[in-house]
């Protein structure tokens, strides 16, 4: 089905082919001017040079080819020779009741859907998620979903981190404490046990305990460090440690995503490729595209056009260890050889932009991908506290995702039953859904590459430009279709009709742009667009909503017309908020 914008755009094309001006010029937009009109068309501006007469002229012949339209219902040309339009009644609502029947609103699919990788999360196992965990998660899930409405194959990948030193350290800080487990015991060869020797949170006290501890004991941390290499070498007690470090912490990091209603695809990690390593040194070698600096190998990246510094892209340290980016490089390469992606987004904090260039780079000179294969990276601004700086607890520590999650809940809980009688059971579970509205609207209604404030007072809010006002209007509009079917109401089946008042007409006007704001918001990788378009029609909806006596309404016509507009509204909405990753409950 066509965009509504490109439908409309065609009958003003066509007008300015039969005036004798070329059709391009045609193209009409959202009206700049909400108060003159509901789109205009700049084509005659433009025109002026191309046919040396006044705009308006052009402006004039082009409207008089519009008397009797099916699209407009007026079309006025204003000084300097811009063309207001109004459209038909009839025309949109004739538009809705097709975006109704057709498959995902009557968007169009693509004729050859991508392949695409969204590589977001990023987690490293055995250290538990902090918020700064919270942005790549809640972006790329809304990307990869976006990606996937939009018609395309789309993969998550957690791209865990679960290799290199910080799981050595975790096995010194184990042997330390605990030396007469078998892993321990160079000659065993019986079976480990199944059972791993720790739980979550001694893994997650283990950590920092063994990162601090090899800050200040040069001997402790290189113990560390041959424990790391004994791991990699496969040494079997090691490895089987290293299982129950990723089972243990996976399972909690399930858990963790899940409450926030992220799911990945594909538990990949960095140990997943670390047998590519090897073959692919060998190649970046024999092809010359390696060489090596200060003892490093390094592939040069810089191109003739820069016009910052970009340093060579280092494959492996001066010690022959392979490092951050070679990981990233092999996993280039398995994803490339597994599922040959068209495209590869990352979702990471924007101080990583210098080190995906380098990435992307290399990994095109070396042809370890296509010439067409699209390498994105999305760069996400820091979440900031209310003070403008990097968002801590109020002793000033790193705050676990949790107790982020927990803080919002609480005060979620505290907002809904405020004043109220509520089942307890059933407001809990209501806080929690609204809550995760809350987090993911705040962060997504911001462009992701700017840093923005964590401001918990706005963000639970049910008014404004929040989540929770977006899942408000989503209660309201069930409540009221309850309503009606308790009436014995008028069905499910009823089609739109044409608007009775200026505040209907603008809600159908706004629906009817919601093909068109998809595109861009898959176009550009963009969860904000939804969001701004949500935020729109849910004060759209509002503005109606107080405006008529829908419930009361005695024409049984009108009535199901309305009917039929409040399902395409809720379903616009419940799918919009679906994109960006939360759900909405029947009451709050
Ligand atoms: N694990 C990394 C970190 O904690 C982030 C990984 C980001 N993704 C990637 N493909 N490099 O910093």
């Amino acid at each position: 089905m066509k965009k509504f914008l490109d439908l409309i755009s065609e009958e003003m094309k066509d007008a300015f082919e039969t005036a004798g001006y070329d059709r391009e010029l045609g193209k009409v937009t959202l009206s700049n001017r909400p108060d003159l009109c509901e789109y205009q068309c700049n084509g005659a501006m433009a025109g002026a040079k191309v046919y040396k007469k006044a705009p308006i002229m052009i402006a004039r012949d082009v409207a008089k080819k519009l008397v009797g339209s099916k699209a407009f219902a007026s079309v006025e040309a204003v000084n300097p020779g811009f063309l207001n339009l109004k459209v038909q009644e009839g025309f949109v609502a004739e538009y809705l009741n097709g975006m109704r029947a057709g498959e995902k609103f009557g968007m169009d699919m693509p004729e050859n859907p991508c392949k695409i990788i969204v590589d977001y999360g990023g987690p490293n196992v055995a250290k538990p998620l902090h918020v700064g965990h919270l942005r790549p998660a809640i972006i790329g899930e809304s990307i990869k979903r976006i990606a996937r409405y939009a018609g395309h194959d789309v993969l998550g990948d957690i791209h865990l981190g679960d290799w290199g030193l910080q799981m050595g350290l975790i096995i010194t800080e184990l042997e330390e404490r605990q030396p007469s487990l078998v892993y321990f015991q160079e000659d065993y060869e019986g079976d480990y046990p199944a059972e791993a020797p720790f739980t979550i949170s001694e893994l997650e006290e283990i950590y920092p305990t063994a990162s601090a501890k090899s800050k200040e004991d040069a001997a402790y941390k290189e113990r560390a460090m041959e424990a790391t290499f004994k791991l990699q070498s496969g040494i079997r007690g090691y490895r089987a440690l290293w299982n129950h470090i990723m089972q243990v912490s996976v399972a909690d990091l399930k858990k963790n995503y899940e409450n926030l209603l992220v799911d990945f695809d594909l538990w990949k990690g960095e140990s997943d490729v670390q047998g590519l390593i090897p073959g692919m040194v060998d190649y970046l070698k024999k092809e010359g595209y390696a060489h090596i600096s200060d003892g490093a190998l390094v592939v040069d990246v810089k191109e003739d056009t820069d016009t910052k510094e970009i340093p060579p892209c280092m494959v492996l340290k001066s010690d022959g260890a392979s490092l951050y980016n070679t990981t990233d490089l092999a996993t280039i390469m398995d994803r490339m050889e597994y599922f040959q992606p068209d495209r590869m987004i990352y979702v990471t904090d924007k101080r990583q932009d210098l080190y995906f260039e380098q990435i992307f780079r290399c990994a095109r000179k070396t042809k370890l991908v296509k010439p067409e294969t699209d390498l994105l990276h999305i760069g996400f601004g820091t979440m900031n506290g209310k003070d403008g700086k990097p968002f801590k607890t109020r002793e000033g520590g790193v705050m676990r995702l949790e107790m982020l999650v927990k803080e919002i809940n609480d005060e979620m809980y505290r907002k809904i039953t405020d004043n109220r009688q509520v089942d307890e059971e059933e407001a809990r579970q209501t806080a929690q859904v609204v809550a995760l509205s809350a987090i993911k609207y705040g962060d997504l209604s911001n462009q992701a590459s700017k840093d923005y404030i964590f401001d918990v007072d706005k963000f639970t809010s049910f008014e404004g430009d929040t989540g929770p006002y977006i899942l408000y209007t989503i209660v309201r509009i069930k409540s009221i279709l309850n309503k009606i079917k308790e009436q014995g109401g008028s069905g499910e089946k009823g089609l739109l009709k044409e608007a009775q008042s200026g505040a209907e007409k603008a809600l159908m006007l706004n629906l009817a742009g919601f093909n068109g704001m998809m595109e861009t918001a898959y176009k550009e990788t963009a969860p904000h667009k939804v969001c701004a378009y949500i935020y729109d029609l849910a004060n759209a909806f509002n503005r109606f909503y107080h405006e008529t006596k829908i419930v009361a309404q005695e024409d049984e016509e009108i009535k199901s017309g309305w009917v039929a507009l409040l399902l395409l509204t809720r379903d616009i909405l419940e799918t919009c908020i679906d994109l960006l990753g939360f759900t909405a409950p029947e009451r709050m």
